[in-house]
């Protein structure tokens, strides 16, 4: 059995690993960028000048930095003309900044802020097949992290998210630390704010940080060399406390609409968001799976309260501010490698998310989602990074990036994280009762453990037999199907090449068979690359691709590879020289 019943073998041959500064693809591929950090979006931003000298006022005008989740909006009745939303997750700063060390002013912050978030950006295909940015598209847009938002849902105006800018906990300012996104079936785009906390820190280093901020791994001293909270008081805890609430949410923007603010959708809960899948229950209730990406965090499911109805948009516009959010607790004996699970609900007065134990309200349950679901108790897991669900038969997979954490206090080994300080990762795959995606109850197994057959042959970290010498890698994070059931997996792991990852090479995209459990390499990055973020065009003759952070070892000049010139995340699209359908 494979992929598609007349073709049951991938049309491609599985690619060697290589450290080879470049795109490599299988033999009839060719890749183009599409764009680059520092593009000029509009006809009046500044070219770019490749030596990280723009200010942020022109980064407002260009494309944003280390791009990583997207989504294609065909345009309606015009097959050759598209938006796509493209997520802008943080800053490799010895690039952005011209002196190539972390913030050192107000003007550095602003420009980091002006380079993150989501840009959105108009394409359109050639005669030739070739997919091009549109410079200078009124719907070209930066969605930056000072950009005034709305809150909408359960929590919105609730005193959590009050601070001093903001009285009634309404109108919150831009979205950063965008990881993956979503794309609804009403047309818009949600992006997905992840490492939030990175960007805040206390200027008084004495202060007590609290339970909830400890639960969401506030720092003091802030992380990822952002320095934003030394000069932006906004990003200072010990001034703002509220201002790290207003951050950690799934964000819903309409690309078609430049005017339009973009909605923090509360109901869908707060934590490190890494996607949004998206589906229908049988009865056309709308699913969004959400992984939290941090050791030990849990898998979340949002179920709509009312359904969505495809010939009336307007009345989809607010099902996101409706239903009910869920955590998944996953059984199965140790070894197995299988069970069943369970999604716990996170409502207020539910499952013991009450006063007795430390919520006050609903808003609450949703703001500190974390506590709510150990509260309810569910199985903490290796990463969720990204989910997909399968178009042919609805089953739903997720990367589990890695957890080295695994097999220490709080956190031992289960049937579904099997290893001890796991440093490959594996893909969890599930099917709700009845086939219906709001089912409470499910089976699951493992797709994929990845490992290393040839480092740690006959153990546990050889991987699982689906893995092999010729395809193997590590720390699988994006994921998506195709409209043909193949799926894509894509790497952000350790591209040393050496010891535990001899033989793997730099990040990649690999795809795989569902149903026999093939996988063969498809793309190998530049060095020093994560691989991140992709989109088909609907004919699936387009394949997008993010290249995120080439070089942030040192040892990369991708895509322009000119002296003088700093390396820079890129979208590339990837197309068959014979215009054949990708992977087919
Ligand atoms: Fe931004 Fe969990 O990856
Ligand atoms: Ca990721
Ligand atoms: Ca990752
Ligand atoms: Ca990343």
């Amino acid at each position: 059995a494979g992929i598609a019943e007349a073709n049951s073998t991938f049309g491609f041959a599985n690619l060697a690993a290589t450290r080879a500064d470049t795109i490599t693809l299988p033999a009839g591929y060719r890749f183009d960028p599409l764009i680059s950090w520092g593009q000029p979006l509009h006809d009046d931003s500044a070219a770019y000048r490749g030596d990280g000298s723009h200010s942020a006022a022109e980064q407002l005008g260009q494309f944003g930095e280390n791009n990583d989740g997207m989504s294609f909006f065909p345009w309606p009745g015009d097959s050759d003309r598209a938006l796509m939303a493209i997520n802008n997750e943080y800053c490799n700063y010895q690039y952005l900044l011209q002196h190539g060390k972390p913030p050192q002013s107000l003007a550095d912050v602003r420009k980091a802020q002006a380079a993150v978030g989501v840009t959105i950006i108009e394409v359109r295909c050639d005669a030739a097949g070739a997919w091009q940015f549109v410079q200078g598209s009124p719907y070209n847009r930066r969605i930056h992290a000072n950009l005034p938002m709305e809150f909408a849902g359960p929590a919105r105006g609730h005193d959590l998210l009050k601070t001093a800018a903001d009285p009634a906990g309404i109108a919150p300012h831009g979205t950063f630390q965008n990881c993956s996104s979503g794309m609804t079936p009403w047309g818009t785009y949600l992006t997905c704010e992840e490492n939030f906390t990175d960007c805040f820190g206390s200027s008084d280093a004495t202060l007590a940080l609290t339970p909830a901020q400890k639960r969401y791994s506030v720092k003091l001293e802030g992380a990822s060399d952002n320095r934003w909270h030394l000069y932006d008081e906004r990003f200072d805890i010990s001034r703002h406390p509220n201002e790290v609430n207003r951050h950690g949410w799934v964000t819903e923007i309409d690309p078609f609409d430049p005017q339009s603010r973009p909605i923090k959708r509360t109901a869908l809960g707060r934590f490190k968001h890494e996607n949004a899948a998206i589906t229908t229950s049988r009865d056309g209730h709308v699913v969004v799976y959400m992984g939290d990406d941090e050791r030990g965090e849990f898998i979340y499911k949002f179920v709509s309260r009312d359904r969505f109805k495809a010939e009336d948009p307007a009345a989809n516009r607010h099902l996101l501010d409706h239903g009910d959010l869920y955590v998944a607790r996953l059984g199965g004996q140790e070894g197995e490698q299988r069970g069943s699970g369970q999604w716990l609900k996170l409502a207020f007065g539910h499952n013991g998310l009450t006063r007795e134990n430390g919520f006050s309200d609903h808003g609450d349950v949703l703001i500190r989602a974390r506590a709510a679901g150990s509260q309810v108790g569910a199985t903490r897991m290796d990463r969720p990074e990204w989910i997909a669900v399968s178009p042919k038969d609805g089953q739903v997979y997720c990367t589990l990036t890695n957890n080295v954490q695994r097999g220490t206090e709080g956190q031992p080994v289960d049937a579904a994280n099997p290893r001890a300080n796991n440093v490959y990762g594996q893909i969890l795959r599930w099917r709700e009762a009845g086939g219906d995606a709001a089912a409470e109850r499910f089976e699951w197994d493992l797709f994929v453990v990845a490992g290393n057959p040839q480092a740690h042959p006959g153990s546990a970290n050889a991987g699982s037999a689906n893995v092999n010498a010729d395809n193997m890698f590590n720390s699988p994070d994006g994921l998506a199907f195709d409209k043909d059931g193949r799926l894509w997996i894509q790497t952000d792991g350790n591209y040393s090449d050496a010891g535990d990852f001899a033989g793997m090479g730099n990040n990649q995209m690999l795809c795989a068979d569902p149903l026999s459990g093939e996988i063969r390499r498809f793309l190998v990055g530049p060095r020093g690359c994560e691989i991140t973020g992709v989109a088909f065009a609907p004919d699936q003759r387009a394949l997008f691709v993010g290249v995120q952070h080439p070089g942030e070892d040192g040892q990369s000049s991708f895509p322009d590879h000119r002296d003088g010139m700093r390396p820079r995340s890129t979208v590339v699209v990837i197309r068959r020289e014979d215009g054949g359908v990708i992977g087919a």
